[in-house]
């Protein structure tokens, strides 16, 4: 494994859709004051509490910069993306069109560090993976927003946002209060993923390690992970100093001329790592291992048994889809992670689904959200898209 491998089990953890993790914002000063009020935009926290007892905070964008109209008449949308500029970022971009824009941030966040009764310094605060992220996280912050505002929301992920909203969709208690879904690069199957670390990492088996020396908390940056990184990077002769740099360097294909604005490369890294649990990335190693979108294999029949009645994890289930809802994927030809088979497969599992595919054959897996381009690549088809959606 390398840091690279790292970022990359990161990146899918930090880039959601429903769980903004970029952003920095139980600590002082909020993700509100660094960056959406900065650009003059309005921003309000408010927190929400899970069935399972996660205290999550969100922020909202109720309207755009030049728009005072009343939050009632507007949709609310979820979205992930404001480290950009405001003319490039697409919780800004859905604002300034009228959207009353949710930011979501997942239980282990900073934003979300919160429980009724554990510490976040607790091993049990870290048990748990995106299927959580996608049963609880998920329908608590939408429960949150129609409480708030009598709407139900589109729901717009990206990467590992797409991952949580895939295991969402299951649940009926999310699609009642969901109007439409956007999957930006949707990581469903990981069988054909090509970044040679992300398969490395997989196959290193790092979190069976971190498990047995009770590391359950996943920070790229702390202890013990960051130390077995630095090893790795060093074995593989890999310059890990700039976590971004080697990400990006992997995952942006510059289509349509596209690049990363590496002078934004210090504000980004102060957003930049947080944490997830090691049971998520349990989850994904072994969802690159078997190549399934499976629920989390406890590692033995035995176990298995006692939480699925069967041997082997269940696979999700999207024949529970609802047919109606409509789902719009945007997917790039050159992404290594949502890769064009394994999109395929996961659009041979959506048949009977209400599906727009939009295909970018040039675009890879950063391009649609830290390209300086995805303003005009991406966020037009999914402002289009949310536009068709009957009210
Ligand atoms: C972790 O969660 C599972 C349910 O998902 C529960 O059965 C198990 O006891 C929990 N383990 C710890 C250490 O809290
Ligand atoms: C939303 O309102 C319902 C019904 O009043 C209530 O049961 C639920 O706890 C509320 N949830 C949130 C997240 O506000
Ligand atoms: C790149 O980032 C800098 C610093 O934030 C900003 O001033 C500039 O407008 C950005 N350039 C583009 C093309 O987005
Ligand atoms: C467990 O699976 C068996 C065989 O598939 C089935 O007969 C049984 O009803 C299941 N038990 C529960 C509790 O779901
Ligand atoms: C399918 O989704 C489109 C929007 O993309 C919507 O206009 C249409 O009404 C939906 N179809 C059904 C049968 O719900």
């Amino acid at each position: 494994m390398t840091m690279l491998q790292l970022v990359i089990a990161f990146l899918l953890a930090i880039e959601l859709a429903a769980g903004s993790r970029l952003l920095k914002s139980t600590s002082n000063p909020s993700i509100c004051e660094t960056i959406v009020q900065g650009y003059g935009y309005p921003c309000l926290q408010d927190t929400v509490t899970t069935e399972d007892g996660f205290v999550l905070g969100m922020q909202r964008i109720p309207h755009g910069i030049n728009d005072n109209t009343d939050n009632n008449e507007r949709d609310p949308g979820a979205a992930t993306f404001v480290m950009n500029t405001p003319s490039q970022s697409l919780a800004f971009i859905l604002a300034d069109q009228g959207y009353d824009v949710w930011l979501g941030n997942t239980r282990g966040s900073d934003a979300s560090l919160g429980h009724i009764s554990l510490s976040n310094q607790d091993k049990e605060f870290w048990n748990w993976s995106l299927e959580e992220h996608g049963k609880y996280d998920l329908l608590a912050m939408l429960q949150l927003i129609y409480n708030t505002t009598g709407s139900r929301s589109h729901f717009i992920g990206y990467s590992q946002g797409t991952t949580i909203g895939l295991v969402g969709l299951t649940q009926p208690k999310v699609t009642s209060l969901l109007s439409s879904v956007v999957l930006l690069n949707p990581v469903a199957f990981l069988k054909n993923i090509t970044p040679p670390f992300t398969i490395a990492l997989a196959h290193s088996y790092l979190e069976k390690f971190l498990f047995s020396v009770g590391i359950n908390e996943f920070n790229p940056a702390k202890g013990v992970v960051a130390g077995e990184l630095k090893e790795v990077c060093k074995i593989q002769g890999i310059d890990c100093s700039n976590v971004l740099e080697v990400a990006m360097g992997m995952y942006l294909k510059q289509c349509n001329n596209a690049y990363i604005n590496r002078t934004r490369f210090p504000y980004y890294l102060q957003f930049l790592p947080q944490s997830t649990s090691t049971k998520n990335l349990a989850l994904y190693t072994q969802m690159i291992r078997s190549g399934g979108f499976d629920r989390y294999d406890y590692g033995s029949p035995a176990d298995n048994m006692k939480y699925y009645n069967q041997t082997t994890p269940p696979a999700i289930d999207f024949s529970t889809y609802p047919p109606n809802l409509p789902l719009l994927l945007v997917t790039g030809g050159e992404d290594g992670l949502a890769d064009v088979p394994d999109v395929q497969r996961l659009l041979d599992s959506l048949v009977n689904c209400n599906v727009t595919h939009v295909f970018r054959p040039e675009c890879g897996h950063a391009d649609f959200v830290w390209g300086t381009n995805a303003h005009i690549d991406v966020y037009v088809d999914v402002a289009n898209f949310l536009k068709s959606i009957p009210k």
